[in-house]
């Protein structure tokens, strides 16, 4: 049974050596908080991060991160190199990348790996605790692999563009602790010292905290993200199901979520989940239940190729009425690659999905993402004036509404029903 309690607000000061290896949007975020209390050195690859990140500027987009590393009052070094930091580390917290390899059908860990070694050949007594997403049973792996290495399992909640903030005001702190481990006992005053840490950063103080074994805080990321999945597939096909049958998507979904067990969130239709975690993720779910049955993982991953064919579909409609109109060669517009308003990165993005679609269909496309500096993307011209776009394109495909795009009028193409994420 994992312990649940809520943390007291610590009262005695206490400072930790921390390494943070990694400063995407886990390991940044949880530099900048943990930074407030504590000397954190950030280590990373990319020279450039490094470099804006002693700069006092974030080489990501959020808010919260921006104004903290602006302010200049942190405990925050970057460095690129991991050999020192790690060295005169007590706690080294892991957020390297862990992309779903479609050959293996798992995750490729080999980059969190990459970091274990290094730590256990400087400083083997350090603490390390992975924050980035694992397959079920990882850390168990882990320790036994590497029986002298001292691991801990915290799951990830933020979400992009707002990382900072969903740390300073977490949903829930949990911690894993392996309980193969020889230091079973001293890493579980360990969770519960990282835990500490979090809340001590945070701005809220009454966050739910677990303590549990690391493989079933693994099952929580993958579970919760497919979760999410789960009900983004959901609305989604309830949409598909509105349009094909010519009725009213938004009235059915409003008051579908007016039943409090439903509630009216996380329900505005898009063209699939997409971005850097719930695709992988969901997958990652989907190989962890090789020998266990089960009907509706599988089906959520389906669920999103067939909304995706769906919206494809949509669009050839569309372009094969243009020409019936006398339009030679229709173009299409993509407005934005990013998932969301106000994101910066586009990885693993549906509308890429829907492009790829439209490229094996033969269609020409064109599109407007700010963020581009390349003069072509996935085969297609980037126009960077967004009223030359609009002017080329004869229909524009929208995953997300903007202001931007009341001009289009009814060249647009988007099922953002309610103009929110
Ligand atoms: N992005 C999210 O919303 C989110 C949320 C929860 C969990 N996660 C998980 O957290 C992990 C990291 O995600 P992210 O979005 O922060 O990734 P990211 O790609 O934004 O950042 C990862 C960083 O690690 C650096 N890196 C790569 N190899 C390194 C090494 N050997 N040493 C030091 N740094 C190295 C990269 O240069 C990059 O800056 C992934 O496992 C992801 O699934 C992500």
């Amino acid at each position: 049974m994992p312990l649940v309690y809520l943390i007291p607000v610590l009262s005695e000061e206490l400072r930790v050596n921390i390494a943070v290896a990694g400063t995407g949007y886990v390991g940044l975020s949880l530099a900048v908080l943990l930074a407030q209390c504590n000397d954190v050195t950030a280590v990373d690859v990319v020279p450039q991060k490094v470099s804006l990140i002693n700069g006092g500027k974030s080489p990501i987009a959020d808010p919260e991160i921006e104004s903290f590393l602006a302010r200049g009052d942190l405990q925050l070094t970057a460095t690129l190199d991991g050999k020192m930091a790690y060295r005169r580390a007590d706690l080294v917290v892991i957020a390297t990348p862990t992309n779903y390899d479609p050959e293996k059908n798992f995750f490729d860990t080999s980059l969190v790996e990459q970091v274990v070694e290094f730590v256990l050949d400087v400083h083997p007594e350090a603490v390390m605790v992975i924050k980035s997403t694992v397959p079920v049973g990882y850390t168990k792996s882990l320790t036994e692999k590497y029986p002298q290495g001292k691991f801990l399992f915290s799951p990830e909640f933020l979400r992009e563009g707002r990382a900072l903030y969903d740390n300073l005001h977490p949903s829930r702190i949990i911690v894993g602790v392996p309980s193969e481990s020889v230091f079973e006992g001293e890493l579980q005053i360990a969770a519960r010292q990282f835990a500490d840490l979090l809340i001590e950063g945070a701005q809220d103080k009454d966050i739910p905290t677990l303590i549990m074994r690391a493989t079933e805080a693994e099952a929580v990321k993958l579970f919760a993200n497919t979760y999410l999945a789960l009900r983004v597939a959901y609305f989604n096909e309830l949409d598909t199901y509105a349009s094909v049958r010519d009725l009213d998507a938004a009235a059915i979904i409003e008051g579908v979520g007016l039943d409090p067990r439903i509630g009216d969130h996380y329900n505005n239709p898009s063209f699939g989940y997409g971005g850097y975690c719930l695709p992988k993720d969901t997958k990652q779910l989907l190989a962890n239940y090789n020998d266990v049955p089960q009907n509706l993982i599988g089906a959520i991953v389906e669920a999103n190729r067939t909304r995706k064919d769906y919206i494809a579909h949509e669009v050839v409609r569309r372009v094969e009425e243009l020409r019936r109109q006398g339009v030679n060669e229709p173009v299409v517009g993509i407005y934005r690659l990013t998932m969301k308003s106000g994101s910066d990165n586009f990885r693993a993005s549906s509308i890429q999905g829907i492009m790829r679609r439209l490229a094996d269909e033969g269609i020409t496309c064109i599109v407007y993402e700010p963020t581009l500096t390349a003069s072509t993307f996935a085969g297609c011209d980037v126009v960077t004036d967004l009223d030359a776009f609009t002017r080329q394109a004869h229909l524009v495909v929208a995953n997300r509404w903007n202001d931007e795009l009341d001009s289009v009028g009814d060249r647009l193409f988007t099922r953002d029903l309610f103009r929110r994420d």
